[in-house]
């Protein structure tokens, strides 16, 4: 601290007694910039601006140490007041040191004075700067409630052993609970739906104890319980700070009733105005089935040949097929789930795809399936479905010959796999043609309802081997080359799965 210029404060009866004090100060290379005083009146006048440090002798002729200690207290000043005199009982000084006196010294050890001045002003550095903290702190955190009891979100905050130590106005208002009523509890019971509760819990015992978590940094949706037991959708976000070796969660919720509402609505009409597309197709598709099936009826009657008879027959039984057909297809997609699971082999499903699909003489195929490939749990009827649609769009994109491959493989996903499927088996086919290919503006829009390039198409092949796919908790994805070929995957998930894992 040397040569720093100090305000000093002298409480002395003479200039020749102050003038000592300040010499020594200046022998321990303080620059004391001083002013003495002996009274009362004086004392106060001298306390603006406030000095560094105050030096007193015990009692003066007018005034006193303690007397100007007390005055300090009245002002809220914080300014060490160190007593310097000739003679000081013990009692006397403890009672000063109570009062709070920095220390005291005698005159006849006066070369302390330096050390004992700067060791004051130190710890009142010291002092003014643990304030500046706990103010700037008390600051930050009234910022931080202002900003998170106006916030549209709820917030929530966690610690252990405590649980909740934060929870703002709109938490209250989401979650119906009062914030002293959840203060100091465990967060689940009071939002946690029954059915999730045994995970949270166990989620909230890793974090604390490892800081990390599934949830913790990401957006997720959720459902949360509200005091009077309803449920809600919401969306979760979690940030984590260690503060002390423990482990905290700030969360915030919002309430999504609202978005999924209108999500959902925006699906019906979507769906409405499909239906009524796909009604009039079928309308015009059906009465064209029906003409033709009338028109060999009626000529059929007339005709006297047999063989003519039979002709006539035959054609109206294909053409029932064909709409026999289409109302199946139909029926899949109108009610959008399976109901029939089975264990199934998929090799099985592929030989019989392939025989019934493929008509054309100019196409060849090969079926590569090993037998250990794993079974899946599927709808029989549904699964044939999707392979001899992706079968009949391969064989009618190689109207000059060509060669489609099927092949099965068995497949582990892991954690945040590209499909974002669930970690565990699955059965990966690919379906693979030698046709005409797709171009890539297409390849976006392919699994679409009534996306169709043909000229008889009707564009719901592939919508329907899509929602059947993902109604089997699988994939369906596709890779093309124009004038290359395309290649179909689909990935299921192989029996046992997910017990596998445990
Ligand atoms: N293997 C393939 N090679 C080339 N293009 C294909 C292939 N598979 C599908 N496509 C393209 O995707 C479109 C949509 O196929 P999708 O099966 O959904 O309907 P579609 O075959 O046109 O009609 P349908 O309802 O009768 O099946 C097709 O029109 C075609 O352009
Ligand atoms: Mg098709």
């Amino acid at each position: 601290m040397g040569n720093e210029k100090v305000r000093v404060l002298l409480i002395e009866d003479t200039t020749a007694n102050a003038g000592l004090l300040v010499d020594e100060l200046r022998k321990s290379g303080l620059d004391p910039l001083w002013h003495r005083i002996d009274n009362e009146e004086e004392f106060l006048a001298q306390l603006k601006p406030t000095p560094d440090i105050i030096l007193s002798e015990y009692r003066t002729q007018n005034f006193s140490a303690l007397r100007a200690l007390e005055l300090l207290k009245q002002k809220g000043l914080d300014i060490p007041l160190v007593i310097v005199t000739s003679n000081i009982s013990k009692a006397a000084a403890l009672d000063s040191y109570k009062q709070g006196a920095e220390a005291y010294i005698l005159k006849d050890c006066l070369s302390s004075l330096g050390v004992v001045v700067e060791r004051a002003l130190g710890q009142k550095k010291l002092r003014e700067e643990k304030n500046a903290a706990i103010m700037a702190l008390e600051e930050s955190e009234k910022l931080f409630r202002a900003t998170a009891e106006a916030a549209p979100d709820a917030i929530i905050c966690i610690e252990e052993p405590d649980g909740i130590y934060f929870w703002n106005r709109r938490a209250e208002e989401m979650l119906g609970y009062s914030s002293s009523e959840v203060m100091g509890k465990a967060l689940h019971p009071f939002v946690v739906p029954e059915r999730y509760y045994e995970r949270a819990v166990k989620g909230v015992h890793e974090f604390f104890r490892t800081g990390r978590g599934p949830n913790i940094g990401k957006i997720v949706e959720f459902e949360a319980k509200r005091k009077d037991n309803s449920e809600f959708p919401i969306e979760l976000s979690i940030s984590s700070i260690k503060v002390d070796g423990k482990w905290k969660a700030v969360g915030f919720i919002r309430d999504i009733t609202e978005r999924k509402r209108a999500e959902e609505e925006r699906l019906k009409i979507q769906k409405l105005e499909a239906l009524s597309l796909l009604a009039g197709g079928i309308a015009h598709d059906f009465n064209n089935m029906l003409t033709t099936i009338l028109g060999n009826a009626e000529s059929a009657d007339q005709e006297k040949d047999p063989a003519e008879v039979h002709k006539k027959l035959i054609e109206a039984e294909r053409v029932i097929l064909r709409a026999k057909n289409l109302s199946q297809q139909l029926m899949t997609f109108a009610k959008g789930g399976t109901i029939n699971k089975k264990t199934l082999s998929v090799s099985a499903l592929i030989e019989e795809a392939v025989f019934t699909s493929i008509k054309a003489e100019n196409i060849k195929y090969d079926l590569i399936c090993p037998e250990q490939t794993w079974p899946i749990d599927a709808d029989e009827v549904e699964m044939s479905q999707v392979l001899s649609n992706i079968i009949l769009n391969a064989e009618q994109a190689m109207p000059n010959g060509g060669r489609i491959e099927v092949k099965c493989s068995n497949e582990s996903l892991g954690k945040g796999n590209p499909f974002q499927l669930e970690e565990g088996r699955y059965v990966k086919v690919s379906i693979k043609d030698t046709g005409h290919g797709i171009p890539k503006e297409d390849l976006k829009r392919l699994f679409e309802p009534y996306f169709t390039t043909k000229q008889r198409g009707k564009g719901l092949g592939l919508a329907i081997a899509y929602s059947i796919i993902r109604s089997h908790a699988g994939f369906i994805t596709v890779e093309s080359k124009v004038n290359v070929g395309t290649t179909f995957y689909i990935y299921l998930p192989a029996v046992n799965t997910f017990t596998s894992r445990m």
